[in-house]
């Protein structure tokens, strides 16, 4: 957690985080949810990656909606239901992304899983560009990513739905487009 400026008030708030209540006493009114949930309540996911919106690794969902946790103020998710990948409802697509192989170290499949899952609660039948622009804000910087269209098939079949000739089916050429080593942002350093 960066050091405030001495004149930054603090604030004490409550959080909802994976359906619990937790109070959290003089948190810095510049702080991110990332930086409270991470350094003030001990989840270890979602992770910290860029801290600038531009990596997907710190996905959470806020009232169902998927957000950089690095980008939202702590102050603004008051009385608001936030979700970490640890969640049970992310399981489905946690396991599909082990099962699907899809990297190596690990580092970005919770924001993965919370990409997935977000994907089908939307749109339960993805075709292959809407798997592509949901799954475009994680970035993975040691896989082969053709793996993230077989995690998105495999948790949509754990959530019941036919996989089987769906557009969310793995197609070599749709995961040379979702490859974050073809993205230019994967080329930095
Ligand atoms: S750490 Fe939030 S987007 Fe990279
Ligand atoms: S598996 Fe290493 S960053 Fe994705």
């Amino acid at each position: 957690m960066s050091e405030p400026a001495a004149e930054w008030p603090t604030v004490g708030l409550t959080l909802r985080v994976d359906g619990h209540e937790y109070p959290v006493p003089q948190v810095w009114i510049g702080d991110s949810l990332l930086a409270v949930l991470r350094e003030r309540l001990d989840f270890d996911e979602p992770r910290d990656g860029c801290g600038a919106g531009e990596c997907g690794a710190c996905l959470v969902t806020v009232d169902d909606t998927p957000a950089a946790a690095c980008l939202v103020p702590a102050v603004a998710a008051v009385e608001r239901d936030v979700r970490t990948p640890r969640d049970p409802g992310f399981d489905a697509a946690r396991a599909a992304v082990a099962a699907a192989g899809a990297g190596p170290c690990g580092f970005c499949a919770p924001g993965l899983a919370v990409a997935i899952t977000s994907l089908l609660r939307r749109n339960p039948d993805p075709g292959p560009a809407a798997v592509r622009e949901a799954l475009s804000g994680v970035i993975c910087r040691c896989s082969e990513s053709g793996h993230w269209i077989e995690a998105v098939a495999l948790a949509k079949e754990a959530e019941g739905g036919a996989a089987a000739g769906s557009g969310a089916s793995p197609d070599p050429d749709d995961a040379d487009l979702v490859d974050p080593a073809r993205r230019p942002e994967a080329a930095a350093p």
